[in-house]
């Protein structure tokens, strides 16, 4: 998994307010206190999980719980280093329809072919008819519970209220997660933003 995602969660750690968190869930995954995580480099998709459950144990939180927490902390950090990605949308549903394709962007940079089409095959969205958004997301991660959080949190920074029906998902034992998002307050005639959800492998 590409590094930044480990990184927002490290930083997480240092504001949990419980002293030495981040150098104890690093001990526990067997990485040493001092790493650091690059955003243009792939790491290991089983380390980004043991990080994730270690965070949970060490900070004695729920993986929705940590989820929640890290959404926020992930939003604050790629508006800083990403404000383009922001600035581009109008609005929530804008936002959340170039998702995939903002994955597509950072995978880019990956040597690996097969890596980065790991990333791209992650998430499809369609924009419906009425204007709602589906949003196919198929992983070994099985990491739903982010997906909702951060859907919520793009929302609420855009002032948007967002309903999202889970039509599947892979924990209930389906074959992959589907969302379907809903902005009840948004007219369904209204103009969808220009780049509202380009194929997967498009830049946002
Ligand atoms: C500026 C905005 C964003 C950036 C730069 C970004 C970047 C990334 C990157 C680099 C990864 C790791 C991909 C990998 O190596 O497999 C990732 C994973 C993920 N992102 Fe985003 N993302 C953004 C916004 C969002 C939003 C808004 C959502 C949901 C609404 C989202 C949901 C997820 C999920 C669920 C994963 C885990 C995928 C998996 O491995 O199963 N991201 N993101």
């Amino acid at each position: 998994m590409i590094g930044l995602i480990q990184h927002v969660l490290l930083h997480l750690l240092d504001d949990s307010g419980v002293v030495g968190a981040r150098a104890e869930v690093l001990r526990r995954v067997g990485l040493p206190e001092d790493t650091h995580f690059r955003l243009d480099t792939d790491y290991d998709d089983a380390q980004a999980e043991a990080l994730l459950d270690a965070a949970c144990a060490v900070l004695q939180i729920t993986r929705e719980q940590a989820f929640a927490a890290y959404a926020r902390a992930f939003l604050a950090d790629t508006r800083q280093r990403f404000p383009a990605f922001y600035a581009m949308s109008a609005d929530s549903r804008a936002f959340l329809a170039r998702q995939a394709a903002i994955h597509n962007v950072m995978a880019s940079g990956l040597r690996n072919p097969d890596r980065r089409r790991q990333i791209n095959d992650k998430f499809q969205i369609t924009a419906l008819d009425d204007g709602d958004l589906r949003v196919h997301y198929n992983s070994p991660r099985r990491w739903c519970g982010l997906y909702l959080a951060l859907a919520h949190e793009v929302a609420q920074l855009y002032g948007d209220r967002l309903e999202v029906r889970v039509a599947q998902c892979r924990q209930r034992g389906d074959a992959q997660c589907v969302f379907h998002l809903h902005w009840p307050e948004r007219s369904a005639d209204a103009v969808p933003d220009a780049a509202a959800a380009p194929p997967s492998g498009d830049t946002p």
